[in-house]
């Protein structure tokens, strides 16, 4: 059986420098699956290649058996890969329950809309109790609820996600992970990108690090917790 994301050969430049040097990984559907690696490894600009929102040199980009590298973007979000991105991005003079139908403002058929709303503040009572809150005010915690919930108005099947535990106290990160690993058993299918090794793949059947372009190591977290390599240069003592 072929994966539900299947990449081959991506290559992406910044000008003459190649920051993803043609590189191959798979996701399974269904699965948490996580892109370790060291500030500046080329993590964010391979989400952002898979999204659309910086143009890859070479590769394929097969989701589904629907190849998305040439597409612009909004057509990839409608193919169901759909980016939470890194920083968070909400409009913040704008209310919670604005900045979440924005998320869905792409979509032809309008009819769940509201559902699919009441979902997402059921996903995150923290989001419910101030939804007609200017976005602003939220914590930094509540604003990457905010943007998680944003991604799923889209409707995703492949969720992307860029360092979401950043800058966030500790109880916040376990309930943003928390989240994902609830997200995950409702059958969406995940790519993660972390800081945050350990917890990371705590919660991901299978992970890739990366390390100055390239994918160095790959393997079923459970396996990685333990490789002495990924310890060291990882996980600390
Ligand atoms: N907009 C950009 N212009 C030029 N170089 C960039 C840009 N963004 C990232 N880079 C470089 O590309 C490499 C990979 O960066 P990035 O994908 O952000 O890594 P990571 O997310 O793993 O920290 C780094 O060397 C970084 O300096
Ligand atoms: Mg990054």
């Amino acid at each position: 059986m072929s994966s539900f994301l299947q990449v081959t050969g991506l290559r992406v430049h910044y000008g003459v420098i190649e920051a993803v040097k043609g590189i191959d990984f798979s996701l399974e559907r269904g699965k948490i699956t996580t892109l370790l690696g060291a500030n500046g490894a080329g993590k964010s600009t391979t989400l952002l290649a898979l999204s659309g929102l910086i143009r890859a040199t070479a590769g394929s980009v097969m989701l589904d058996g629907v190849e998305l590298r040439k597409l612009p973007s909004h057509r990839i979000v409608a193919n169901g890969l759909v980016q939470v991105p890194e920083g968070r991005e909400i409009l913040t003079s704008l209310t919670v329950r604005e900045n979440l139908l924005l998320g869905a403002y792409r979509r032809q058929r309008t009819g769940e809309i509201d559902s699919d709303l009441e979902n997402s503040l059921e996903l995150f009572p923290r989001l419910r109790e101030r939804v007609d809150g200017t976005a602003g005010n939220l914590s930094g915690g509540e604003q990457q609820m905010l943007a998680i919930a944003r991604a799923l108005m889209a409707k995703p099947r492949l969720l992307l996600l860029d360092e979401p535990s950043m800058g966030l106290a500790p109880l916040l990160v376990q309930e943003i992970f928390r989240t994902l690993r609830d997200l995950n058993q409702r059958g969406l299918t995940i790519f993660l990108v972390e800081q945050n090794a350990r917890q990371a793949l705590k919660i991901a059947d299978y992970a890739y690090v990366m390390e100055n372009g390239a994918i160095v190591l790959s393997g079923p977290s459970a396996e990685l917790l333990e490789n002495p390599k990924v310890v060291e240069a990882y996980l600390g003592a």
